[in-house]
């Protein structure tokens, strides 16, 4: 699915805008609407780049989780004008999120839905790639020829990772 072009015309020019994903080597994301692996260091990672900052999310990865992430906000982008959720705001399309997340700094955490569309308008990417060939029944192809890195690290699993991951921050090159 395509990002309206105008998307961008609902950005506020502070607004910092990136996305975290976690993907195996063979472009698996997610598995019976969960994640397909047990990665705490990643999980910690998560929380410390998101904090205070504004999480954008599809409905199904909401649902997910179960409950909004403390110290953040959290919006759920919906086709149904009728979701409600305590402590969470819906969004029902990509233009009302992003305005709704104003000048704060914008995560865009998924799923694959969510990143198709809302990829082109980030400024960074936050990759951790799974470095195993994983089943599941949610893929992505993640095309960051606009991104360049800017810091890379391997990280071997401690014992409560169930596999080793490499950690790839990309920032957008200069648009053209
Ligand atoms: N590995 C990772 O980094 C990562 C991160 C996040 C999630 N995941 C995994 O990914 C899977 C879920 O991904 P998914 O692609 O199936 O679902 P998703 O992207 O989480 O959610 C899809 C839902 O978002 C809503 N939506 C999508 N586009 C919209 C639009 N333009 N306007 C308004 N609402 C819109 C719709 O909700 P309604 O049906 O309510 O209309 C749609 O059904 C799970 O397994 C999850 O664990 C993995």
């Amino acid at each position: 699915m395509e990002t309206p072009h105008n998307v961008l015309d609902h950005r506020s020019p502070k607004q910092s805008i990136a996305a975290l994903v976690a993907i195996s080597k063979n472009g698996t994301i997610g598995k019976d609407g969960e994640l397909p692996w047990r990665l705490s260091s990643d999980l910690r990672r998560f929380k410390k780049i998101t904090m205070g900052g504004v999480l954008v999310m599809g409905r199904k990865t909401y649902d997910s989780i179960g409950r909004p992430l403390p110290g953040r906000t959290t919006i759920v982008m919906t086709r149904d004008p009728t979701w409600r959720c305590e402590g969470v705001q819906s969004a029902g399309n990509p233009e009302d999120a992003i305005s709704i997340a104003g000048n704060r700094p914008t995560f865009i955490v998924g799923g694959a839905e969510i990143y198709r569309q809302l990829l082109p308008l980030c400024d960074q990417v936050f990759l951790t790639r799974v470095l195993t060939e994983i089943e599941g029944d949610t893929h992505l192809e993640l095309d960051l020829c606009n991104f360049e890195v800017v810091k890379q690290q391997d990280h071997p699993p401690t014992d409560r990772d169930e596999y080793p991951t490499e950690f790839i921050e990309y920032r957008r090159k200069k648009r053209s």
